[in-house]
C-alpha cells in the first residue's frame, strides 16, 4: 500500500484501490469497484475490518482509549456539559450558544408527552414483560401516529422526527417501569430539566411530590453522556441499515432498540449486574475468572471486553468515579461495588485478560449506579436505549442526508449445494 493506493493481486492481474484518509484514525482502502473489476468479494464477518459508511459524528481510538464527540472528549463532556447539550451537539456539529441551547431544551421537552392513544400499546404486555420488549412495540407504533414527519427526504420532517423520538423517549422508558410495577403513569413536567423529568416520571407517584436528588439527577444525566453515541456499534449498524431501505425513523430506532437488547451490546449491563450478584463475595472471584477462562464454558465476564477498545474504554473510568459520587452522596453501601472492584483488579493483572486486552467496557459499573437509584435491572438496557437515541437519529440523519446513500446490500459466500434437480417423493 503506497501512500494513496493499494494493490490487489487477483488470478495475476494487479489492481490498484485508492487509500482514503480520515481526518485521524485508520486509512481505509476504497473497494467500492472490487467486484466489478475482479468478480471477487471481500470477506469480513463481523465487520472487524470493514469501515461501513465515513461519519463525522464520533470517534474512537480503542489502543489509547479515546472516545471524542465531534472532536470533544469524553471525559470533558462528561465533566462539564449536560445530556440536551451533547444531544444538541452530536445532532448539529458545534456545542450551542446559551439561546441555541435553551431553544433547542424547550422544543425536546414540549415533545415530552405521549399521544393518549399509546397507552393502550402498554395493556396489550403483560405486567412482567421486559421492558425491552416494550419498547420496540411502543416506538415502532410512533410511525402509526406521526405520518406528518416520515418523509425522509424532508430535512424538517428529519428534524421532528429525530426531536420527537429524542423527547419521547424518558416517557416510553418511564411508563414501561411503572407497568411493570403496576403504577399510574406520570405525566411529564415541563418546568424540570430533560433527566429530572425522566426521574420523577420513574419514580414519582401522584400522592405526593416527588423530590428530585440534584446528585442523582446530575449522576443519571451524566450516565445518558456516555450512552449517547459510539460510531458503528451493532445497533447503530442496525439503524443505519434499516434507513438506508427509506424506512421511517420510528421504525428504525425500534430495529435498534432490538439489537442492542443482547447481552453481547446493551444487554450487557443488566447481565454485568446479574453476574457480580452471582459472583457475591470477592472471594468467589477466581472460580468465576477460571470458567471465563475455560473455553468449554461459554460463561464470560459480562461487562469485559470490547471489538474496539483493547484498553480501558474512557466511559467506565467515568462510571467508576460516578459511583463513588453517587453513593457518598445517597450515603450507601453496595458489596456488590466492592466485589466489582476487587473483580476488576484481579482481572486486570491476569494473564489471559491482558493478553487479549479485555478491560471494563461502559457496561461493567453502569448497573451499580442504577441499580443504587433504585432502577431493577430489567430496566437497565431500556435506559441505554433512551440515551443512545440522540446518537441513533444523528448517525440516520447523516446517513439519509448524504446525496450519495444507497441501500445496504452485503454479499456472502456461498458454500450451501450447487444446482440439483428436483427429485419426487419415489425418488429420495
Ligand atoms: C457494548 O460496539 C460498541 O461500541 C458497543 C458499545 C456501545 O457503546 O455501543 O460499547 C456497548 O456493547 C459494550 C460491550 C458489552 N458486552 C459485554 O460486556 C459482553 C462481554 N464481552 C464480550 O462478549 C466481548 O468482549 C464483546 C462482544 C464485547 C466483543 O467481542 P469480540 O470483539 O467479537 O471479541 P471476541 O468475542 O472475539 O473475543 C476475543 C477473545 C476471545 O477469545 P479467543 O477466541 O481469542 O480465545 O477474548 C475472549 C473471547 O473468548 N473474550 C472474553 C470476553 N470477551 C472476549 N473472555 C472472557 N470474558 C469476556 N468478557
Amino acid at each position: 500500500m503506497s501512500d494513496n493506493k493499494a494493490k490487489l493481486d487477483i488470478n495475476g492481474t494487479v489492481h490498484d484501490y485508492p487509500v482514503l484518509k480520515g481526518s485521524v484514525g485508520p486509512d481505509v482502502v476504497d473497494i467500492r469497484k472490487l467486484y466489478g473489476q475482479t468478480g471477487a468479494f471481500t470477506f469480513d464477518p463481523g465487520y472487524k475490518s470493514t469501515a461501513s459508511c465515513e461519519s463525522g459524528l464520533t470517534y474512537i481510538d480503542g489502543e489509547e482509549g479515546v472516545l471524542l464527540h465531534r472532536g470533544y472528549p469524553i471525559g470533558q463532556l462528561a465533566e462539564n456539559s449536560s445530556f440536551m447539550e451533547v444531544s444538541y451537539l452530536l445532532l448539529n456539529g458545534e456545542l450551542p450558544q446559551q439561546q441555541e441551547l435553551d431553544d433547542f431544551s424547550y422544543t425536546i421537552t414540549r415533545h415530552t408527552m405521549l399521544h393518549d392513544q399509546l397507552r393502550q400499546f402498554y395493556q396489550g404486555f403483560r405486567r412482567d414483560a421486559h421492558p425491552m420488549a416494550i419498547m420496540c412495540g411502543v416506538v415502532g407504533a410512533l410511525s402509526a401516529f406521526y405520518h406528518d414527519s416520515t418523509d425522509i427526504s424532508d430535512p424538517e420532517h428529519r428534524k421532528i422526527s429525530s426531536h420527537r423520538l429524542i423527547a419521547k423517549m424518558p416517557t416510553i422508558a418511564a411508563w414501561a417501569y411503572k407497568y411493570s410495577v403496576g403504577q399510574p403513569f406520570l405525566q411529564p413536567q415541563n418546568d424540570l430539566s430533560y433527566t429530572g423529568n425522566f426521574l420523577r416520571m420513574t419514580f414519582g407517584v401522584p400522592a405526593e411530590e416527588y423530590e428530585l436528588h440534584p446528585a442523582v439527577e446530575q449522576a443519571m444525566d451524566r450516565i445518558f453522556i456516555l450512552h449517547a453515541d459510539h460510531e458503528q456499534n451493532a445497533s447503530t449498524s442496525t439503524v443505519r441499515l434499516a434507513g438506508s431501505s427509506g424506512a421511517n425513523p420510528f421504525a428504525c430506532v425500534a430495529a435498534g432498540i432490538a439489537c442492542l437488547w443482547g447481552p453481547a451490546h446493551g444487554g450487557a449491563n443488566e447481565a454485568a449486574l446479574n453476574m457480580l450478584k452471582e459472583i457475591g463475595t470477592p472471594d468467589r472471584i477466581p472460580h468465576y475468572i477460571e470458567r471465563a477462562k475455560d473455553k468449554n464454558d461459554p460463561f464470560r465476564l459480562m461487562g469485559f471486553g470490547h471489538r474496539v477498545y483493547k484498553n480501558y474504554d474512557p466511559r467506565a473510568a467515568v462510571m467508576q468515579k460516578t459511583v463513588r459520587e453517587v453513593f457518598d452522596a445517597l450515603n450507601v453501601k453496595d458489596p456488590v461495588f466492592e466485589t466489582a472492584l476487587a473483580l476488576e483488579e484481579i482481572a486486570l493483572n491476569d494473564d489471559y485478560f491482558r493478553e487479549k486486552k479485555l478491560f471494563p467496557n461502559v457496561d461493567f459499573y453502569s448497573g451499580i449506579i442504577l441499580s443504587a437509584i433504585g432502577f431493577p435491572t430489567t430496566m437497565f438496557t431500556a435506559l441505554f436505549a433512551l440515551a443512545r437515541t440522540v446518537g441513533w437519529v444523528a448517525q440516520w440523519n447523516e446517513m439519509i442526508s448524504d446525496p450519495g446513500q444507497v441501500i445496504g446490500r452485503p454479499r456472502q459466500l456461498y458454500t450451501g449445494p450447487t444446482e440439483r434437480d428436483y427429485l419426487s417423493m419415489d425418488k429420495r
